[in-house]
């Protein structure tokens, strides 16, 4: 039986992912106050990697306080909180799935989360009691205006994130993704739309980039042999901002300044009408794909994958290298074994998936 790409092994840097199905990072804001891994985390995602996930990446943890989504966001600004993390990737591992961790910086979303637009600091600036920063005094719509990050703050960032993909290594994760998606600290940077800045870190295309190549250098230096992702938003799909084809120029900087894998979101920086439906933001991937050919950077798609067939065939055609499922594997943590079996293969049996697992699969 051939085996589907979907179940190939992703070799990613000296690590190997068992097949090509990715946790996306989720947040679900269950940490204790102090950003502390809980037990639920250890249930959440050893569920997921233990569901036959190759590749387990734990939702959008803060390098700072004021990073923070919420005021109960995991975080990797603190020694203390390494230890947590520690075994959230113990349990990981323990099913064979490679781990990852986001580490992001919210900026002017920050404080805000999604379920409360009208809480925080969407009014005040104060939701969990800090203040908003980012690039420019620009607010998201209908949230606090943040106060513009200065010179020597933003250059502290680079070493914030530093740290932060330090502790993480030492917690024992083989991946690090940088967040400069979805509006928060890196991808403001990075959007004229939010980046109206006119010193080094704005101003231009290179200014704006700025930031972000200098955190992956640096974040490179910290994770030694990990693997160092970072997932992008590649359009703002509002005119002005971001583009597909400019997201494309900068991913063989990217990979330059020592990025490993690219996961290709997009959106969350303005509000704007977004053409939802399956597979929509394949072609951006696909897009970065092409402009790091020359370096074979492995590239991950995301966004509403219905089925098996779906992910096997943007595998196939060359489109990706990976496919994250997100909101289905919050209901289904076993997605990837009954999307195996959907393509009529048993190949996870080989992928260390407990035997009493298959007999579920079997009847389910
Ligand atoms: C509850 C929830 C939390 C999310 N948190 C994050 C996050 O921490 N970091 C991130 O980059 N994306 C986050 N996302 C976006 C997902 O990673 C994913 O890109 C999105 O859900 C689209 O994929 P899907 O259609 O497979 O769900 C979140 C999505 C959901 C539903």
């Amino acid at each position: 039986m051939v085996t589907p790409r979907l179940l190939e092994s992703l070799p990613l840097r000296e690590r190997i992912a068992r097949n090509r199905l990715w946790l996306p990072p989720m947040c679900t804001y269950s940490a204790a106050e102090d950003g502390v891994v809980t037990p639920w985390h250890v249930v959440h995602y050893g569920a997921r990697a233990a569901g036959g996930f190759g590749t387990v990446v734990v939702e959008a943890t803060a390098v700072s306080p004021r990073g923070r989504l919420s005021p109960r966001d995991l975080g990797l600004w603190e020694d203390a909180q390494v230890a947590g993390h520690s075994r959230l990737v113990e349990a990981i591992h323990a099913s064979g799935s490679l781990a990852g961790v986001q580490l992001g910086h919210g900026g002017r979303k920050a404080g805000t989360p999604p379920w409360r637009p009208d809480a925080v600091g969407a009014r005040q600036g104060t939701l969990a009691g800090w203040d908003l920063v980012a690039p420019s005094a620009l607010a998201y719509p209908g949230h606090a205006t943040p106060r513009e990050l200065d010179l020597t703050e933003v250059r502290a960032l680079v070493e914030t994130f530093a740290q932060a993909a330090g502790r993480a290594v030492a917690a024992g994760y083989d991946l690090v993704e940088l967040h400069g998606a979805h509006g928060y600290l890196l991808h403001e940077f990075l959007s004229p739309l939010s980046n109206h800045r006119t010193d080094a870190y704005g101003g231009t295309t290179a200014g704006r980039r700025r930031l972000v190549l200098e955190v992956v250098e640096a974040v490179r230096e910290a994770v030694g042999d990990a693997v160092l992702g970072i997932r992008l938003s590649a359009t703002d799909w509002t005119a002005g901002g971001l583009t597909g084809e400019q997201t494309a120029e900068l991913a063989p900087l990217l990979v330059g300044a020592g990025a490993d894998v690219l996961h290709v979101s997009t959106g969350g920086n303005v509000p704007a009408k977004v053409p939802v439906a399956p597979g929509y933001q394949v072609p951006f991937a696909a897009r970065v794909r092409d402009a790091v050919a020359a370096t074979a950077t492995p590239v991950v798609t995301v966004g509403v994958m219905r089925s098996a067939t779906q992910a096997e065939q943007i595998l196939v055609t060359g489109q990706a290298d990976a496919v994250a499922v997100g909101r289905p594997a919050l209901l289904d943590p076993s997605l990837p074994l009954r999307w195996a079996r959907d393509l009529g293969t048993e190949g996870w049996q080989a992928q260390g998936v407990p035997v009493p697992y298959w007999r579920g699969v079997w009847a389910s």
